[in-house]
């Protein structure tokens, strides 16, 4: 019997699939669908600060003046707090709807009040909370130690806000990243290896910027592997891989770096949910052939310290590729 289960965040998923955030798990029925596909969790998609944070700041109007001022007013508050409890109410309908963790996302660069949403989002019934950390250090004034601050800070607050497990979706623009991401692993139950930024796009013709591709490419990965493998024997907790993953050769080579889990959206809007059954199924006949009946007989096989020569997970230069080309 080829068992795929796996652990995540203290969560038991029956498959190491997530369905990561994005629009596919915006709504009960979707998600519904992706569950049936084989899906191990969803992480729903993600709420911005800024929509909790103008709620809350609608609800402190609202109760100084005890009415609202004009009908503007009132419109501009019913609409904000309707996005929020549409999110609440999303989980409440998702946990209604599917037997596998739902594991809420927030979508945040600041720890300011929003924070006490957490506590709303443990109440609705969410297994887990995601925290989208968007802080691009493009601004020159900010140091390295003014950014490392900032994420501290989110998750402190959020800790103290809500019991629920923690896992943070980060990006990878960091100085000293492996000490920095094994400190943030530390403070939460869980790291997100990585965020995916949608890049600038030049037109030469219209000399304007526009919006490079919302999907990944599977050369993307690579990274990840990179990243997963060399944070695996310093993480206690748990590691999700996303970006590139867009079939089972992809998610094996995650789990062999030492991934817990991985998180797809771009197979998921290219194939439907089939993708999932998909990967689930050539996981199986994968794990059938190398004799392998659970994800503890591999997983992280492959790691910085599972090989013999880790020096792969830091070769960053062409000098080998250069001089084999030349023979
Ligand atoms: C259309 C679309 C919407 C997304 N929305 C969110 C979101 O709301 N929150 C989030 O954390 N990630 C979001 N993502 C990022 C995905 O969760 C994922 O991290 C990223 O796409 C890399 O995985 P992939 O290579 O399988 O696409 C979105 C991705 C896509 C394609």
């Amino acid at each position: 019997m080829t068992d795929i289960s796996t652990n995540y965040l203290g969560l038991r998923l029956k498959s190491p699939i997530i369905a990561g955030s994005s629009d596919f798990t915006a709504s009960a029925d979707k998600i519904a669908a992706l569950a049936k596909a084989g899906a191990g969790a969803v992480v729903l998609k993600s709420i911005f600060e800024e929509q909790i944070l103008m709620e809350i700041d609608a609800q402190r109007t609202n109760n100084m003046f005890n009415s609202y001022t004009d009908t503007e007013n009132y419109i501009s508050f019913y609409t904000r707090q309707h996005e929020v409890q549409s999110y609440l109410k999303l989980i409440r309908e998702a946990k209604e709807r599917v037997d596998i963790p739902v594991i809420a996302s927030v979508h945040c660069s600041v720890s300011d009040s929003w924070v006490s949403f957490s506590k709303d989002i443990e109440l609705a019934g969410a297994d887990a909370i995601e925290l989208n950390i968007f802080i691009m250090p493009s601004d020159v004034r900010d140091t390295d130690a003014d950014i490392s601050g900032r994420y501290m800070a989110i998750v402190d607050a959020v800790k103290k806000n809500t019991s629920l497990p923690v896992a943070l979706k980060v990006h990878h623009y960091f100085t000293g990243m492996a000490n920095f991401l094994v400190q943030l692993s530390e403070k939460s139950e869980g790291l997100v290896l990585f965020n995916r930024f949608f890049n600038p796009d030049i037109n030469i013709s219209t000399l304007t910027i526009g919006a490079g591709s919302s999907f990944s490419l599977p050369e993307e990965n690579g990274m990840v592997q990179r990243w997963t493998g060399i944070l695996r024997p310093h993480v206690k907790g748990s590691l999700a891989a996303t970006t590139g993953i867009h079939d089972g050769e992809a998610l094996v080579k995650n789990l062999l770096a030492g991934a817990d889990a991985v998180q797809i959206a771009t197979a998921l809007y290219k194939t439907g949910p089939e993708a999932i059954s998909q990967m689930n199924n050539f996981l199986t006949g994968w794990m059938q052939q190398h004799g392998f009946t659970s994800l503890i007989d591999f997983r992280g096989k492959l790691s910085y310290a599972g090989v013999n020569n880790p020096a792969l997970y830091e070769r960053a230069q062409f000098m080998k590729y250069f001089s084999d080309l030349g023979r």
